[in-house]
Order: structure tokens, then C-alpha cells, then sequence
């Protein structure tokens, strides 16, 4: 299955009543096993999670935790990227150069790496001692 057909099957479940806007996230991890995940709102709107974290979190649940590629879809005019508490997420467990495709339902793409959508991310190297 491509992480296209994976993130499009999953964004068809994804729960979205509040906001009525679903996504849908297929990671490729370093095995080459695709994990998939969509949001979750709540109505305690904080409490949502995106499309990103549910992939991450079934990744790493099923025991890996480096992820090549990824993918993220949403029915909207135009290819959405994902948000910046994702982009973060994606950044812990993914190399800069990691391409991010983000696409539509109408079937427009857009590619950036990592790196590009979070330039200057924070990592360990920040928190050693001066
Ligand atoms: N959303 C995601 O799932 N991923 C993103 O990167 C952007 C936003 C979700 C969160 C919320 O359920 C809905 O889209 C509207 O913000």
C-alpha cells in the first residue's frame, strides 16, 4: 500500500465534528512498515488530537521510532501542512531531510522537507550547559 492509499483510507475516519475538517497521516518508519493516524477532536477542544500525533504515536507503539517519510491529507483547497506542535513531533523522530508530501483530495501535492518546515528546531543540542 503507498502512504498515499493509507493516509486517504485513514482521513475517512478521522473524527471531526467540531471543526468538520479531517486529516488524515501515514508515516513510513525505517522497517518500511506504514503507520496511519487522523484526528480526534473532543468537545473539550484542547483535549483533539491531530492526524500527525495519532501516526506518531502508533508507530512508536508498535516499537519503532525513526520514520522516512510522510504524508498528510485533508479535503482542502490547498495542500495543508501540518501544524507547528506537529512539525515538532515529526522533527523527534524524522532527519531534516525528510520529505513531508502534504496533499489534497482533489489530488494536488506539495513537498518540503522537515527541515524546511521547521528551520531552527529545537533539539538537545540547545539544552547542554553553556
Ligand atoms: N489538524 C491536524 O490533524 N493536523 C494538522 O497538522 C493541522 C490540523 C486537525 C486538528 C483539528 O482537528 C482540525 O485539523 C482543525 O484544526
Amino acid at each position: 500500500m503507498s502512504l498515499k492509499t493509507a493516509a486517504t483510507a485513514v482521513f475517512q475516519n478521522a473524527y471531526a465534528p467540531y471543526s468538520k475538517f479531517k486529516v488524515g497521516a501515514a508515516i513510513r518508519a525505517a522497517s518500511g512498515v506504514i503507520y496511519s493516524g487522523c484526528n480526534v477532536e473532543n468537545v473539550s477542544y484542547p483535549e483533539g488530537t491531530c492526524a500527525e500525533a495519532g501516526a506518531i504515536a502508533a508507530m512508536v507503539a508498535a516499537g519503532e521510532t525513526a520514520l522516512t517519510e510522510v504524508y498528510v491529507i485533508a479535503d482542502s483547497p490547498m495542500p495543508v501542512s501540518p501544524c507547528g506542535g506537529c512539525r515538532q513531533k515529526l522533527a523527534e523522530f524524522g532527519k531534516g531531510h525528510v520529505p513531508v508530501i502534504m496533499g489534497t483530495i482533489a489530488g494536488e501535492e506539495q513537498v518540503m522537507t522537515l527541515a524546511d518546515l521547521l528551520p531552527g528546531a529545537f533539539n538537545t543540542d540547545h539544552m547542554k550547559k553553556s
